[in-house]
């Protein structure tokens, strides 16, 4: 059992990156093979449209021909069972950074003959959002946004599941920060109280197969 994990947020201490280190634990636990990926560590683009993955005769068609640091993670992702995605929320869309690694890793895998699959594997995808939106915002405003953005990993054969974690607190000290508009104690409060559980329960979907 091999798993991927991805962390499509710069901070690698914060809340995204414990939400997969603890997600890494459970995977271990559970006795599979782990690779760590921090993309803000790497240098690569999204899909430049060379159109290589397109070309007839070509003899691995869900190859990414287009050559970057990230190259050698879409092939380790395509090689999975298992795809563990972290990103924070950033105006109201995952990271950049992860967008361009959507890019890479699905367009191969789709045909434009039959706007379907090619992908012969099957790849169940996790993802971990974090925001400082609330859960009851998330769920009026980027549930159904998130659900469509995220639904193209239907390509990799497996389910797809998103897991929000929300009001999340972005400093250790909200007086060192000019964020008065932020209710910083509050955050702060639900970092002791509810975070814990959502690291426990990122362990659990890690532990899961
Ligand atoms: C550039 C930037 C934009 C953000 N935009 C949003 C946003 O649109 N909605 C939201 O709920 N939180 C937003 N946030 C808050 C982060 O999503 C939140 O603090 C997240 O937990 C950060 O993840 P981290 O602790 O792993 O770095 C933004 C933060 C930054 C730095």
């Amino acid at each position: 059992m091999k798993t991927v994990i991805v962390n499509g947020g710069p901070r690698k201490e914060w809340n995204t990156a414990q939400l997969l280190q603890s997600a890494k634990r459970g995977a271990e636990a559970a006795g599979s093979e782990i690779e760590y990926v921090e993309l803000y560590d790497l240098s690569y683009s999204g899909c430049r449209s060379c159109l290589a993955c397109k070309r007839k005769g070509v003899s691995n068609p869900c190859r990414c021909f287009f050559m970057d640091e990230l190259s050698p993670v879409i092939e380790k992702v395509h090689q999975a069972d298992r795809l563990i995605i972290g990103s924070p929320i950033y105006f109201g869309e995952p990271t950049g950074q992860l967008r361009c690694f959507l890019e890479r890793v699905l367009f191969p895998t789709l045909s434009y003959n039959s706007f379907s699959s090619i992908f012969t594997g099957k790849i169940d995808v996790d993802v971990f959002l974090t925001m400082g939106e609330t859960r009851e915002s998330y769920d009026r405003i980027y549930k159904e946004k998130m659900e469509a953005y995220f639904a193209p990993f239907r390509s990799f054969n497996g389910t797809v599941s998103i897991h929000p974690v929300c009001d999340t607190a972005q400093v250790k000290d909200y007086s060192e920060y000019e964020m008065t508009g932020i209710a910083g104690t509050r955050k702060l409060a639900l970092h002791e109280t509810e975070f814990p559980t959502m690291l426990r329960q990122a362990f659990e979907i890690g532990q899961r197969f």
